[in-house]
């Protein structure tokens, strides 16, 4: 695993803001009666606007059955990650979670939220707040020379004391010049474990939570994991560089 010099963090801040602002944008743009391929086309705009590269479009991992046919996961309400962008209409008081990465001047930033659109629900929101949580908790544990297993132990603990339900396949992991690198995040461990933590680590910490038990099905489209028992779901990412100084969270919104 490949360690980022202080200016190579440097220049990763572009790839951090742009995501950013484009998760930003998404979230004031979403509207009951859009469909989630509104959303993405939106994203597209963005992109090109900026001269920035997809690295969703055409993505093949073991993980998915084709080649990735959008620039963002947009997962409603049960639909947990990897959502594909579709002709489903945005209701009022769904769930939505749009994750996004893109690569600006070369190097790759990786984030996401989740938020509720109209009327909100206080076990929505709670699920939100607490995957919000996890997700704080994994960034204050990733200090200079701390282990994995203290970012894993802290998304954990959050996730295990909310009684929501935890599954810990696709964590997070290193993030560089491109999307997904070394070293895994897996979003439960124990302090002390792993590995250390040195400083030019750059990773994507990312807890995912299940308003009721920890299983997962994967969607006949062959991408979009959908909680077992259709219960809501929430995910949250940042990318987070490692310094000398703490972490920095890379793509921070305003
Ligand atoms: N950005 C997601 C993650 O957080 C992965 C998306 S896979 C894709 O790691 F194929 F949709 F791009
Ligand atoms: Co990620």
């Amino acid at each position: 695993m490949a360690l980022k010099s202080p200016a190579e963090i440097e220049q990763m801040r572009p790839a951090g803001r742009f995501v950013a602002d484009v998760l930003t944008s998404l979230r004031e743009h979403a509207r009951i009666g859009m469909t989630t391929n509104d959303l993405d086309a939106h994203a597209r705009e963005l992109i090109a606007k900026a001269g920035a590269h997809s690295v969703y479009l055409g993505y093949h991992p073991s993980f998915g059955a084709m080649p990735y046919p959008g620039v963002l996961c947009t997962s409603v309400n049960d639909h947990a990650l990897h959502g594909l962008p579709s002709d489903r209409v945005l209701q009022d008081g769904d769930v939505l979670s749009i994750d996004f990465a893109c690569q600006v001047e070369g190097w790759v930033a990786d984030s996401a939220l989740t938020f509720q659109l109209g009327t909100t629900t206080p076990e929505a929101q709670r699920l939100i707040s607490t995957t919000e949580q996890a997700l704080a908790a994994g960034i204050a544990a990733a200090q200079p020379n701390a282990r994995m297993g203290d970012v894993s132990a802290a998304i954990g603990r959050i996730a295990r004391q909310s009684g929501f339900g935890l599954n810990t396949d696709f964590g997070g992991h290193g993030v560089g010049r491109t999307m997904h690198e070394d070293p895994h995040v897996p979003n439960d461990g124990r302090p002390g474990t792993g590995i250390r933590l040195k400083p030019g680590t750059v990773i994507a910490i990312e807890p995912w939570l299940m308003a009721g038990s920890g299983d997962y099905v994967i969607d006949d489209d062959g991408w979009t994991i959908r909680s077992a028992d259709g219960a809501l779901a929430a995910h949250a990412e940042h990318t987070v560089a490692i310094t000398k100084r703490g972490p920095v969270v890379l793509t921070a919104r305003d």
